[in-house]
């Protein structure tokens, strides 16, 4: 039987999961079927270990999901325990599972392919929820030279710093205290779902600031027309995250690391139809 792999979520119906780990196991010549399930709302545990007795090897999961897939693991990893959630399980030999989050280091995957070497960058992240928790140990040891944690709900902010202060140089400040620019800034809180932008100076944005917005959609975000209406450099938004954190889960699943720009492609003209 074909090996499984899987996507759990609730909703799923628009996960585009499937097709990016379809297209990579066609581009590696890996033979592998990969699903997407819907699990009940208060049965995510019942319904992936259901799914590892029939030839489950491995899941993604995305939200509501992801700390109740870090509370089934029997062993973690260290990016995973510090994310306090989880986005890649494995079923290994001995039928234990492993979890892995690997949204962080989509992210910054993403900020090299566009930028190149992020050594010596000053980056602010902007909020303090399950997608920033999941990306600052990634970032630093990215080689960036400090991050800036800002949120709406600053304990939120400060909380984050003191898991994470003695990994690098990670500082907080007051949301509306950031006075100087950024060579970095991101945004990962769900503010550009609502058109909304965060309450940050415009003095953030210098000519040479990268803005990147985790969300994503057919137009620009809010976030990322702001910083653009501002003169930043350059906006990204989070397509290229989604598929790096696909192509990090299907290394570890497959030790083979997938090609990025392909798929990435491909879901941008589907995005832009
Ligand atoms: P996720 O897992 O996507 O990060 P979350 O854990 O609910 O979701 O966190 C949402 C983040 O977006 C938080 O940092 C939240 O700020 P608060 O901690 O103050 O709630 C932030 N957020 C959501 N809507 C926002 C808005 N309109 N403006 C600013 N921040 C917003």
């Amino acid at each position: 039987m074909t090996e499984r792999y899987a996507v759990f979520g609730n909703p799923i119906g628009h996960s585009k999961s499937p097709k990016i780990h379809t297209m990579f196991a066609k581009e590696t010549g890996q033979s592998l079927s990969y699903e997407a399930i819907l699990a009940p709302i208060d049965a995510f545990e019942a319904s992936f270990k259901e799914f590892a007795a029939n030839e489950g090897y491995g899941a993604n999961v995305t939200v509501p999901f992801k700390e109740q897939a870090f509370s089934l693991c029997d062993e973690l990893s260290e990016q995973a325990q510090l994310a306090g959630a989880v986005n890649t399980l494995s079923v290994l030999a001995d039928g234990k599972i492993r979890g892995d989050n690997t949204d962080g280091l989509g992210l910054v995957a993403d900020l090299k392919r566009n930028l190149g070497d992020l050594c010596g960058l000053q980056v602010l992240l902007i909020g303090a929820g399950g997608a920033a928790r999941g990306s600052v140990l990634p970032l630093l040891h990215s080689g960036i030279a400090k991050l800036t944690i800002v949120n709406r709900t600053q304990a939120k902010a400060e909380a984050l710093v003191e898991i994470f202060t003695s990994y690098g140089d990670v500082t907080s400040l007051p949301i509306t205290h950031v006075g100087q620019s950024y060579d970095v800034i991101i945004n990962s809180t769900s503010s550009s779902l609502s058109g909304e932008v965060p309450n940050i100076s415009p003095d953030t944005i210098a000519p040479h600031t990268v803005c990147y917005d985790m969300m994503y959609g057919k137009q620009s975000t809010a976030f990322n027309l702001w910083a653009k209406s501002l003169g930043a450099g350059q906006t990204i938004d989070g397509l290229g995250m989604l598929v790096g954190q696909a192509a990090a889960s299907f290394s570890i699943w497959r030790k083979v690391t997938p090609s990025v720009e392909p798929v990435l492609a491909q879901l941008r003209s589907e995005l832009i139809g």
